[in-house]
């Protein structure tokens, strides 16, 4: 059983030279699955980990709707949230027999057990942690989330924080997303998993 501070903070810093950027020459061994709410910028902080760390990056909603043929909202209307919570765990299943890659996942993913238990045996889970004033001012800017069609989307969202939040903290790294630049969160993502243990994570050279 591998001990990796399960639901730790990130409040640590690891002392770097500042002229190196957080991740310089840091690889993961294991890949990398961002979990959280709709609208904790599991997309848009995925995309740019990945870069920095010199590693593919993936979004298993975008996956889901490659696979489906059509978009998250139609698999909904069409077929049935349960439809797509069993997509959504092949796709992620089959993205972590993948090589070494960052993993976005959908926000209710990390809630379905079989999901779960492959992330924490294959991958390393980082909880991109949000309040619910920003996780609201964020999903505003799209209206192409089925679950938040559902009700008010404050109420909504509420609910799933008080749902989500105590399974999500399962995670082996938490990171408070405040509304910092991108780039400073992804910093914080990489201090939070330099400050792992092996063998799930090595320092190693670019490749
Ligand atoms: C969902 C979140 C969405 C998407 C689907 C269901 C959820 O992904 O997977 O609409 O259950 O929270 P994002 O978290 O990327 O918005």
């Amino acid at each position: 059983m591998l001990n990796f501070n399960r639901g730790d903070s990130a409040a640590a810093t690891v002392a770097r030279d500042p002229l190196t950027p957080a991740g310089a020459g840091f690889r993961p061994s294991r890949s990398v699955v961002l979990v959280g709410l709709m609208g904790a910028g599991k997309t848009s902080i995925g995309r740019r980990l990945a870069q920095r760390l010199g590693l593919p990056f993936v979004d298993s909603d975008h996956e889901i709707e490659t696979a489906a043929g059509c978009t998250i909202e139609t698999i909904f209307e069409m077929y049935g949230e349960r439809a797509f919570r069993d997509c959504e765990r092949r796709v992620i299943g089959r993205l972590l027999e993948e090589p070494v890659q960052v993993i976005a996942t959908g926000g209710g993913a990390f809630m379905d057990t079989e999901t779960r238990d492959a992330v924490k045996a294959r991958g390393v889970s980082v909880w991109l942690r949000a309040d619910l004033e920003l996780l609201l001012q964020r999903v505003s800017r799209r209206a192409n989330r089925p679950l938040l069609k559902r009700g008010d989307p404050k109420e909504v969202l509420a609910g799933l924080m008080a749902q989500r939040y105590p399974v999500y903290a399962e995670a082996d790294v938490t990171v408070d997303t405040r509304d910092a630049p991108p780039d400073v969160t992804v910093d914080t993502v990489i201090e939070a998993l330099q400050g792992l243990p092996p063998p799930a994570l090595t320092a190693g050279p670019a490749p």
